[in-house]
């Protein structure tokens, strides 16, 4: 999880009013249907810890967490000696605490894979991940694996990373590996985790690394050998493994909803999303596949009015387009939050760069409720509208939401997170009564983890870890109470309140 502020912070500036469509709290206590399924997640660099333990080679995250002058909140780093890597039961037990369905996790490809390639096999790192998804098993907990979420070795990295055209045999020789070692227990897989942050925050900014700041280039370069590593992947899988194995497989995108500030910007919004999501969405669930037209078109004339040769977008090959169409069981939605969007042709954002690009501004309403992130503000309604949206414009794919959270600074009662995971729930539940085939929703997160460059200052979790603590010792929250009555139950009740004074306990079946 992570969407940068920085940009966004200028705008922040409350500004006009647009109408919201708001259906929350229509009901008090909602019936949540049957065929959905509840978990949490978590990313294997935001928890494990173990850093260079038991072979374990370097990914780009160790590499940049430890550059000089540290470029993360007070210098932390996601080393952590005895975290999940150690402490995999206790997640477990968490996570029946909760009474989970199934819990979203990542591979470290470095600690599989210390060398990045298929030559050597780390078999401690192994023996990590089939001991907590046997673990898992043992429950009755579903393990739902993410191949790729944002850890990349760093030997990769320095060569290229997603702009080298070659990680296309990396990333699908590293998932067969992870096929053959899990797949026989492993029943839902995703790809990789939200390409928007990997390629915009890494190759086109400056917040994750490689922190290359070269936008409006490397970012689409970035994007086109992700959507052909994924679809190389789903085709492996499905050629490969489908028929003994007989998971599913997929990609999770973030879903940003962007809301025009008047009628006057709907085409604005339009394009927004259409950059920041539709550039990964269309190639993969439209009909016709390939980039959205308007990115390509934008991308081009801009390009060439800047005195390039050709278009900073690269293409897409009649033969990529066809292997990209189609190639995911599911749509995988991360969403968040929303922006306000409006048209501003005097760019303010530097040429070339997607922004620029883009040719908008946004910004968030000061009357909307603020996490602890920056970037996020609690708005339901965008979600509802972002489901709808996907639900029209890809022909009702089945959707798994993979991600959805809120921040705080800490404490034991999180009264902002409940709120708005009821309201965010009640939102999905108002997008499944419309039509929407949601199969899955997963809380961000299990528990407080190292939030990316924000370090440990940024709290997503059900449960509190508790740092200055050696064992780091987890805490339910009140929102794990709220949560597990809402998965006991199967219904939203708006005003049920824990007893959080008892302490949270593994009920019968888990
Ligand atoms: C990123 O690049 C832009 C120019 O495109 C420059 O103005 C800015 O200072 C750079 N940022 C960093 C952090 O290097
Ligand atoms: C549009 O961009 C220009 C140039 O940066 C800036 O001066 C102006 O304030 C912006 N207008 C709005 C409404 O944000
Ligand atoms: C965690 O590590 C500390 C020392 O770093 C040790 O004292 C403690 O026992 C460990 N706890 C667990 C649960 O491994």
């Amino acid at each position: 999880m992570k969407q940068s502020g920085k940009l966004m912070l200028l705008f922040l500036i409350g500004m006009v009013f647009a109408e919201c469509k708001s259906n929350v709290n229509r009901h008090e206590i909602r019936k949540i249907p049957e065929g959905i399924i509840f978990g949490t997640a978590t990313a294997a660099y935001q928890v494990e810890g173990a850093r260079d333990e038991d072979g374990k080679g370097e990914s780009n995250w160790d590499h940049f967490t430890h550059k000089e002058p540290c470029p993360v909140k007070n210098c932390d780093t996601g080393d952590i000696a005895n975290d999940s890597y150690h402490q995999y039961k206790r997640d477990v037990e968490m996570m029946r605490e909760l009474g989970l369905d199934f819990y979203r996790f990542s591979l470290s490809w470095s600690r599989i894979l210390p060398t990045s390639f298929t030559d050597k096999i780390n078999e401690k790192g192994v023996q990590y991940y089939n001991n907590l998804i046997n673990e898992m098993l043992a429950y009755n907990i579903q393990p739902m694996v993410t191949l790729f979420h944002w850890d990349l070795p760093q030997k990769l990295q320095d060569m290229g990373g997603w702009t080298n055209p070659y990680i296309v045999d990396w990333f699908t020789d590293y998932a067969r590996v992870a096929f053959e070692l899990f797949g026989d227990r492993v029943k839902y897989w995703f790809t990789i985790n939200e390409p928007r942050e990997i390629c915009y925050e890494g190759y086109g900014a400056t917040s994750v690394p490689p922190t290359l700041n070269i936008s409006g280039y490397a970012d689409y370069l970035c994007a086109k050998n992700i959507l052909v590593a994924h679809a190389n992947t789903y085709h492996m899988y499905k050629k490969e493994f489908q028929q003994s194995q007989a998971g599913t497989i997929g990609i999770a995108l973030s879903v940003i909803w962007y809301e025009p500030e008047s009628e006057e910007y709907i085409e604005a919004a339009e394009d927004a999303r259409q950059f920041s999501w539709g550039i990964y969405a269309n190639p993969i669930f439209s009909k016709t596949g390939d980039f959205p037209e308007i990115v390509k078109d934008r991308v081009a004339d801009k390009s060439l009015a800047q005195g390039f040769s050709r278009s900073r977008l690269p293409e897409l090959s009649p033969d990529e387009v066809d292997l990209i169409k189609g190639s995911s069981d599911f749509f995988g939605i991360n969403h968040y939050t929303t922006y306000i969007i409006y048209r501003n042709s005097s760019s303010i954002f530097p040429t070339p760069s997607f922004y620029d690009d883009i040719g908008s501004v946004f910004y968030q309403k000061e009357t909307w409720e603020a996490a602890a992130s920056l970037w996020l503000k609690a708005v339901p309604w965008g979600f509802y509208n972002a489901l709808t949206k996907i639900r029209t414009e890809y022909d009702n794919p089945p959707v798994y939401i993979t991600e959805n959270g809120f921040s705080t600074r800490g404490g034991l009662v999180d009264d902002s997170r409940i709120k708005y995971y009821r309201n965010y729930i009640n939102a999905m539940l108002d997008a499944v009564e419309d039509g929407s085939d949601i199969r899955s929703y997963t809380a961000w997160s299990l528990m407080d983890n190292f939030e990316w460059t924000e370090g440990y200052t940024e709290c997503f979790g059900l449960y509190e870890v508790n740092y200055n603590d050696p064992s780091r010792t987890r805490t339910a929250r009140k929102s794990a109470y709220v949560y597990k009555e809402i998965l006991r139950a199967r219904q939203l009740d708006f005003h049920y309140e824990p007893d959080i004074t008892v302490p949270i306990t593994i009920d019968d079946g888990h």
